[in-house]
């Protein structure tokens, strides 16, 4: 019933400013509140240090933008997300961009080898340093878990330490790149697009999802709030239309809930600076409370 509370204001994978401030807008929006009303006992650890000194010598060239400064983020976060799983509680990460997703994933995976990770994303975020479109680290947090991309970063918290492809499900997909298809279906990583809850409903589609990551030892969420719908949450930097509504994602965190499969969470991608009066970090807060068993009745 201990929850550890980390902010992670990095904006550096992405291409637009703003995303950092994201972890006290969540703050802003309630989520202690709505946790401690929960009966959970909340440890806020405040917000890692990110240096803007790297956004000063923007354009230096390199191919992945802002890359020692990323790496140096997620060592800490991997630490710390791990020192405080060993403390008992469960680390909830507040972004930030995604990127962060390498120090969490690789923290947990500190204490669970056979790690189950629910992907909630309009995107894929597969892409190698070989296959980036944009050079941006937040697209490429989800192949680096898995063991693929630039040494530097399969190299934070450990180059062994990774989840295996059977054990990752994506959902919302809806803009992928090339590279990213080819990666996720040489792994044969399930992918559930907007199509498959457009056919199905996201009643099925999560218990399928659910049934795959049943055969982990538990569930860590990375959940960018882009998965979403940009109607139900604008304040995105890579918004894409047709997304998951703002009632399927609560269904989706509610039969997460119930599964009692999950071991760790991140809400990432808030930026309040492109946002309609926090309302995004207003929907974040209640799939936060949804995934930790809020129910109406
Ligand atoms: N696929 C694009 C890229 O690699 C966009 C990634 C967006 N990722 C995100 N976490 N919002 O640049
Ligand atoms: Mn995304
Ligand atoms: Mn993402
Ligand atoms: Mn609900």
């Amino acid at each position: 019933r201990n929850i550890s509370l980390i902010g992670v204001p990095i904006d550096l994978g992405a291409d637009r400013r703003g995303v950092d401030m994201g972890p006290d807008a969540i703050r802003s929006a309630g989520v202690l509140h709505k946790l401690e009303q929960l009966g959970y006992v909340v440890h806020d650890q405040g917000n890692l240090t990110v240096s803007r000194k790297a956004l000063e010598q923007a354009a230096t060239g390199e191919k992945l933008k802002y890359l020692a400064e990323t790496i140096t983020v997620n060592a800490k976060l991997a630490k710390m997300t791990a020192d405080e799983m060993g403390r008992g509680r469960f680390p909830l990460a507040l972004g930030g961009d995604h990127s962060m997703a390498i120090g969490t994933v690789k923290g947990v995976l500190h204490h669970i080898d056979r790690l189950g990770l629910l992907w909630f994303d309009a995107h894929c975020d597969a892409n190698t340093a070989e296959t980036t479109p944009s050079g941006n680290i937040h697209g490429m947090p989800l192949a680096v878990c898995l063991g693929y991309g630039h040494e530097l970063l399969t190299g934070i918290g450990g180059r062994k330490r990774k989840i295996r492809p059977e054990n990752v499900v994506i959902i919302g997909a809806r803009s992928v790149d090339p590279g990213e298809r080819s990666l996720l279906k040489e792994l044969g990583i399930r992918v559930f697009t907007m199509h498959d809850i457009d056919r199905r409903g996201m009643e099925r589609v999560m218990e399928e999802a659910l049934e795959r990551l049943a055969k982990s030892d538990g569930v860590h969420l990375s959940f960018d709030v882009d998965g979403m719908d940009p109607n139900d949450a604008p304040g995105v930097g890579t918004p894409v239309m047709g997304g998951v509504t703002y009632r399927e994602s609560h269904l989706a965190m509610e039969l997460l809930s119930d599964s009692g499969l999950l071991v760790s969470a991140e809400f990432v991608e808030i930026n309040p600076v492109l946002d309609d009066r926090n309302k995004t970090a207003k929907a974040a807060v209640e799939m936060i409370g949804s995934v930790f068993g809020e129910q109406i009745m």
